[in-house]
């Protein structure tokens, strides 16, 4: 109460604080206000610029090209009007400000003025609108077909290649240059596929399949996440987008489209067979084993994986063990049991797990 009281100014000599009361109150303003604001607008750049970052300025596809072109446009366009705005209201603050002798002079219904001042902001918005509109078509080019279908899970990826004859979970490789076009649906809940930079975003929703295409220009790994709040676990809801060349994506796509590979090393071949044994093979799939689950990620080539987790943790032996100990610790509320197993079991099944490639 105390310090409420002092903080808000409250409670001083009545003379003293009402003559202070119209700095105190601007200082205020900065204090609690423009400073905040200032530093959040900060945070905010900041963050945008870190590298790691996925930065829709930095677009790796077709459509992203062109939404980071109208994005200019539109700040071009905005910024005019703001200066023009600001200039105009700088000249009338000076021009017209208070002199002891003035009187404010009232004028009302000048036709000439309201003309004007609709037809200014009525072009700029057509301008804006036949923008967009240029934009979208542009982006809405020609469409083969969809080669692959990306289900949104509460919290993971399933991408399925039905020609290929596999699914993949949380990593997915395309060909640069060449147009990727997805089927997208959903087995929960409303979800959202969004791979910033390649642009555009499309819901995921149970019972029905959205699509979206692009063409990826630029060779790399882009990170695509969910967009569309899906429960406790939406922030880690991630997969890796890699664009590679036409051939490195054939390589990628027949390995995938292989069983599993046989485990060589001791631990691996004895988690091999221990995996068989308990419960895992009801919810994953891992082709050429009897494991035919289809609850939760296909684990065939688990070990070619760069995350885990849905791409949130980096694909290592240690954050393995840690995820099969106790998944509710990394992502509470998932569906992933705990496996109750002494330690060296758990070992064995990371060796398997990690053999996967
Ligand atoms: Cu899935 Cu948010």
């Amino acid at each position: 109460m105390m310090a409420a009281t002092e903080e808000t100014g409250r409670g001083r000599v009545p003379g003293v604080s009402g003559q202070r009361s119209g700095s105190g109150s601007r200082r205020r303003i900065v204090s609690r206000v423009l400073l905040p604001g200032a530093l959040l607008a900060l945070a905010v750049v900041v963050a945008g610029c870190a590298g790691d970052q996925p930065d829709i300025f930095r677009p790796g596809g077709s459509a992203g090209h062109e939404i980071k072109t109208l994005s200019y446009q539109m700040f071009a366009i905005l910024a005019v009007v703001l200066i023009t705005v600001w200039a105009l209201l700088a000249f009338v603050i000076i021009k017209f400000r208070r002199r002891p002798e003035s009187k404010a002079s009232q004028t009302r219904g000048n036709l000439k003025l309201e003309i004007v001042w609709t037809l200014i902001p009525a072009v700029i918005v057509t301008v804006l609108f036949v923008l967009t509109v240029q934009t979208t078509k542009q982006i809405a080019m020609p469409d083969p077909g969809a080669q692959l279908s990306a289900v949104g899970h509460r919290w993971w990826w399933e991408f399925d290649f039905p020609e290929q004859g596999f699914k993949t979970a949380n990593e997915v490789y395309v060909a640069v240059g060449r147009t990727t076009s997805i089927d997208v649906e959903s087995v929960d809940v409303i979800h959202s596929f969004w791979v910033p930079q390649m642009g555009g975003k499309v819901d995921m929703i149970p019972g029905r399949v959205n699509h979206i295409h692009f063409v990826p220009l630029k060779e790399g790994r882009y990170l695509g996440e969910c967009s569309e709040f899906c429960g406790q676990q939406h922030g880690k809801m991630r997969f890796l987008f890699v664009v590679v060349s036409p051939e490195k994506y054939s390589a990628w796509a027949h390995r995938q489209a292989e069983p599993a590979a046989q485990p060589t090393g001791a631990e691996a071949v004895a988690g091999g067979k221990l995996i068989q044994t308990i419960s895992c093979g009801s919810c994953h799939t891992i082709r050429g084993t009897p494991m035919k689950g289809t609850f939760g990620p296909d684990l065939t080539h688990f070990g070619s994986r760069s995350g885990i987790a849905a791409y949130t943790l980096p694909n290592t032996p240690e954050n393995l063990l840690a995820w099969l100990v106790d998944p509710q610790a990394i992502k509470p509320e998932c569906t992933m049991p705990t496996v109750p197993l002494p330690l060296p079991q758990q070992q064995q099944l990371v060796a398997y797990l990690e053999e996967l490639k």
